[in-house]
């Protein structure tokens, strides 16, 4: 830990541009690996006085990688309430909240939905975090949760993938094999306050949901007889239209094409910029990330947007846990599902 701070420090010293470790390859190993578990004398990662078995720096994998991202760009975060900026994926904060439930009585005790269902929970227990308590493995496939961690999904000895997302072949030395690619995407800067808006947000280009299948299996995809919701397939032109025309429960046809992407509720086209305002044509894909973040969200389910509140404004009512932000800041505003599928017609106003 002394080391990794040691190392940051200077980093920040040598000024932004500099600030890299990864630099799209494998970085320096002690930046994660110690050979012999001493330094100056003392036990680098004390909670393994005997060393552990990848050497590294901290007994578990993503303590290591947390050690230094809570300095960077806070992927963890301390406060469930006060959320470090959003950069697409969310902060992993959110299992340790102790109920997410904003539907109708979820305040009360026997109907709390804890923490851990807010996303992917990793075995990091320098930081609190232990595996589902819920889900013993990935629904629909079969990746064990009890291993789950920051190298699960990305190469810890770095790759050209949009943030080193791991690709076909083996991960975690060999724990499991992903068959499918890295997703096609291209993302926002991870440092300084800037967050996620409109204008600056990851650009979803292709490939998420099969990458998200890798361990999810054929989840929410119409396959095996299954009828689930689409994901990975064209959302076709009358979508994209209701889509396009959408600007929120008030505004149910006041959207133009130019300007009617909505970060919240994104979907996947290979034209996507990180800074492009434009809704789809009938070939973008509905996806996993439509719905979903890959880190963790204050909704249960790790939903973009809580699932089971009426009123996007009633989230964190009940479970008073965090409160996400309604992008149509208006208190008549209900479930984003209606940005593809408009079902506000002819509601009643009540505020
Ligand atoms: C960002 C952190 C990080 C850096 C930097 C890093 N490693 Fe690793 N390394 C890991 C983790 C974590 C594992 C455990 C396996 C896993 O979780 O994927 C590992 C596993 C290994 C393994 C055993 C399993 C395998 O994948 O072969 C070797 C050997 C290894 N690292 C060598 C190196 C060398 C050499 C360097 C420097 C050139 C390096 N590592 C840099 C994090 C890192
Ligand atoms: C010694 C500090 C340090 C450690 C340990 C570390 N990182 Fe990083 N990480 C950085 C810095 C600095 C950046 C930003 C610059 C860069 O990409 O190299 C970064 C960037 C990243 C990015 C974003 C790359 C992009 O496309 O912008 C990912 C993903 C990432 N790290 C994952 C990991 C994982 C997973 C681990 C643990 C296996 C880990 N890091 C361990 C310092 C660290
Ligand atoms: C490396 C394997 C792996 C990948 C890749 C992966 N998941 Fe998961 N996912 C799991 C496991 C294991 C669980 C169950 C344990 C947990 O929830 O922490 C899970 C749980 C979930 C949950 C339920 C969370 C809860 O507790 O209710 C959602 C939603 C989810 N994943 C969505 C996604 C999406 C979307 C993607 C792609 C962006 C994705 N996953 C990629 C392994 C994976
Ligand atoms: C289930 C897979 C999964 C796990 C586990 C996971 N990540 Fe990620 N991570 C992703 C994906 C996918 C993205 C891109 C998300 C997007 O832009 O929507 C991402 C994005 C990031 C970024 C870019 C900034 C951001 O918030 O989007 C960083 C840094 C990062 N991850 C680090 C980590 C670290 C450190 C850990 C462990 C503490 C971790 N990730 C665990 C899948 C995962
Ligand atoms: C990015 C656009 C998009 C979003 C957001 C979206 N859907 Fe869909 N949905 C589609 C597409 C595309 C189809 C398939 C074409 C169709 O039936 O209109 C579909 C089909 C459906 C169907 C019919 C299933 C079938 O096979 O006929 C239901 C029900 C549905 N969606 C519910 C939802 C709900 C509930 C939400 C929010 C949790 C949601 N959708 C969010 C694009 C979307
Ligand atoms: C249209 C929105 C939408 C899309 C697209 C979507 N999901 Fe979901 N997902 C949901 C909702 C809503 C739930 C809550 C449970 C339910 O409604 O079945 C959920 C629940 C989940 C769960 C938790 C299941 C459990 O048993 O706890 C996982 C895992 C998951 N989704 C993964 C995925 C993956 C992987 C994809 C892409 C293949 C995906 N989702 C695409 C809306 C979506």
């Amino acid at each position: 830990m002394k080391k990794v701070l040691f190392i940051l420090v200077a980093l920040i010293i040598m000024g932004t541009p500099v600030l890299a470790f990864h630099d799209q390859g494998v970085a320096h190993c002690n930046g994660c690996h110690t050979m012999h578990n001493s330094q100056d004398g003392a036990l680098v990662d004390p909670d393994s006085p005997l060393g552990n078995a990848y050497l590294l720096t901290d007994a578990d994998p993503s303590d290591v990688c947390i050690a230094c991202h809570d300095h960077i760009e806070h992927t963890l975060g301390t406060d469930p309430l006060a959320p470090p900026p959003l950069k697409g994926a969310g902060n992993f904060v959110y299992l340790l909240e102790d109920n997410l439930n904003d539907g109708h009585n979820g305040g009360l005790a026997a109907n709390w939905i804890p923490g851990d269902a807010a996303g992917h929970n990793l075995v990091a227990p320098g930081h609190g975090l232990a595996a589902d308590a819920t889900l013993t493995s990935a629904p629909g496939g079969s990746f064990p949760a009890s291993v789950l961690g920051c190298t699960s999904c990305h190469d810890p000895h770095g790759n050209a993938n949009f943030r080193f997302l791991n690709g076909i072949g083996g991960v975690q030395d060999g724990l499991a094999t992903f068959t499918n690619p890295a997703p096609t995407a291209a993302g926002i800067s991870i440092f300084g306050p800037g967050a996620e808006s409109q204008t600056n947000h990851t650009a979803y280009q292709g490939g998420m949901s099969a990458w998200c299948a890798n361990c999810h299996g054929n989840f929410h995809q119409e396959a095996g007889g299954r009828l689930e919701h689409p994901s990975g397939s064209a959302i076709g032109g009358t979508v994209a239209n209701t889509y396009n025309l959408y600007n929120g429960t008030i505004a149910q046809l006041g959207g133009v094409a130019a300007t009617a992407y909505l970060a919240e509720v994104p979907f996947e086209a290979a034209t996507n910029t990180t800074t492009s305002t434009a809704g789809p044509s009938g070939a973008g894909q509905v996806s996993c990330i439509t719905c979903h973040r890959a880190h963790a969200t204050s909704a249960p389910d790790a939903g973009r947007w809580d699932f089971s509140v009426t009123f996007l404004h009633e989230d964190g009512v009940e479970s008073l846990s965090y409160q996400i932000p309604d992008p149509y800041a208006n208190l008549n505003q209900r479930s984003l599902c209606n940005k593809c599928h408009n079902k506000d017609a002819g509601d009643i106003n009540p505020f």
